[in-house]
C-alpha cells in the first residue's frame, strides 16, 4: 500500500525542502520506492537539494499538460536506487497547475511508489490548497520554535481541516538545546502542545546541513546530528517496528561535568538610540 504525505508549513524558510528531501533518501535507504514531488511551482528547489539541476527535461507541469509522459518527468539522483523525483516548473505559476490534474498524477504515482513526498509551498494560497485531495493520506507541518511559526502553522492547520485532510503531525526544526536548557526557547513537545497535534519528530538547528550544502551534500551524507533526527523521523513514517523515542533536545539530563562546564549564553542587551 502506498501512502502519499503533504510536506507544508505556515511560513517560508522553515525546512520544509530540506526535510523532505532527507526523508525521501532515509526512507529509500530502508528500502522504499520513494517519489519526492516538487510541488513548489516557480520556486523549485529539490533538482538542486538532490543534484540533478542538469537533468531536468520535463516538470510536473509538462506532465499535467500531457506534453510528456510521467515516466519521461521522472529522475533518480546518482547512487540512489529507490528516490526518484517530480520536478517542479521553474518558470511557470502555481495556478496553471489544475487540483484535478494534481489528484490524476498523484494517483498514478501511488501506483508505482511506496511513499510519494509533496514538497509544498509555503502559506495557505490556492497554491497549496489545490494540492490537498482525497488521494493525500497524511499531512506534515514543519515548525521553528518561535510564536510567528505557530501562529502560521495553526492557519495552516484550519485550511487542512477545512480541505477534510487528516490531521497533521508536527515536526520541529531548528532547536537549539542550549537556548531551551536555558528557558529560551519552547521544547518541540511544547510547539506540539501549541498546536496542539502530534509531535512526529524534531532536528535540532546543526551547521553541518549548511556545510554539507556547501560541498553540494545531503545532510543523509554527512555524520551529523540532523542525520540522526532525520532518519529517526523517517522510521516514526514508516512505522517501523524499531525503538525511535524522540531525545527532546534541550531537556535531556546532563552528566554532572557538563552541566558544570555549559558555556554561559551571551545577553542580549538593548542598546541606546
Ligand atoms: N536543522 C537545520 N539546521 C541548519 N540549517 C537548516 C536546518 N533546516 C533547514 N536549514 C536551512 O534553512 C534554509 C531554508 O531551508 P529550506 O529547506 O529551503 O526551507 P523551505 O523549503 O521551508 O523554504 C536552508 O538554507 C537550509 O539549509
Ligand atoms: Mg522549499
Amino acid at each position: 500500500m502506498s501512502t502519499a504525505w503533504i510536506i507544508a508549513s505556515g511560513k517560508g524558510g522553515v525546512g520544509k525542502s530540506t526535510i523532505t528531501a532527507c526523508l525521501g533518501a532515509a526512507m529509500s535507504r530502508e528500502g522504499r520506492r520513494v517519489c519526492i514531488v516538487d510541488a513548489d511551482i516557480g520556486l523549485r528547489d529539490q533538482d538542486a537539494l538532490l543534484g540533478l539541476e542538469n537533468r531536468i527535461v520535463f516538470d510536473l507541469l509538462d506532465v499535467a499538460g500531457g506534453s510528456c509522459r510521467l515516466d519521461q518527468a521522472l529522475v533518480m539522483p546518482d547512487g540512489e536506487h529507490r528516490l526518484t523525483l517530480l520536478p517542479a516548473s521553474q518558470f511557470a505559476r502555481a495556478k496553471e497547475l489544475s487540483p484535478k490534474d494534481f489528484r490524476r498524477i498523484l494517483l498514478e504515482l501511488k501506483e508505482r511508489f511506496d511513499v510519494v513526498l509533496i514538497d509544498c509551498p509555503a502559506g495557505i494560497e490556492r497554491s497549496l490548497r489545490g494540492l490537498m485531495n482525497d488521494a493525500v493520506d497524511e499531512t506534515i507541518l514543519i515548525c521553528t520554535p518561535d510564536d510567528i511559526c505557530i501562529r502560521n502553522a495553526e492557519r495552516t492547520c484550519g485550511v487542512m481541516e477545512k480541505k477534510g485532510l487528516p490531521r497533521p503531525q508536527v515536526i520541529v526544526n531548528r532547536l537549539s538545546p542550549e537556548l531551551i536548557r536555558a528557558g529560551e526557547m519552547y521544547t518541540a513537545a511544547t510547539v506540539a502542545a501549541t498546536l496542539d497535534i502530534h509531535l512526529l519528530g524534531e532536528i535540532p538547528e546543526d551547521a553541518a546541513v549548511y556545510r554539507a550544502a556547501l560541498q553540494h551534500l545531503s545532510p543523509m551524507d554527512v555524520d551529523c546530528e540532523a542525520r540522526r533526527a532525520l532518519t529517526r523521523i523517517a522510521w516514526r513514517m514508516l512505522d517501523e517496528d524499531v525503538d525511535a523515542p524522540l531525545p527532546g533536545y534541550g531537556t535531556e539530563k546532563l552528566p554532572w561535568y557538563r552541566r558544570i562546564f555549559q558555556p554561559a549564553l551571551k545577553e542580549v542587551k538593548r542598546i541606546d538610540r
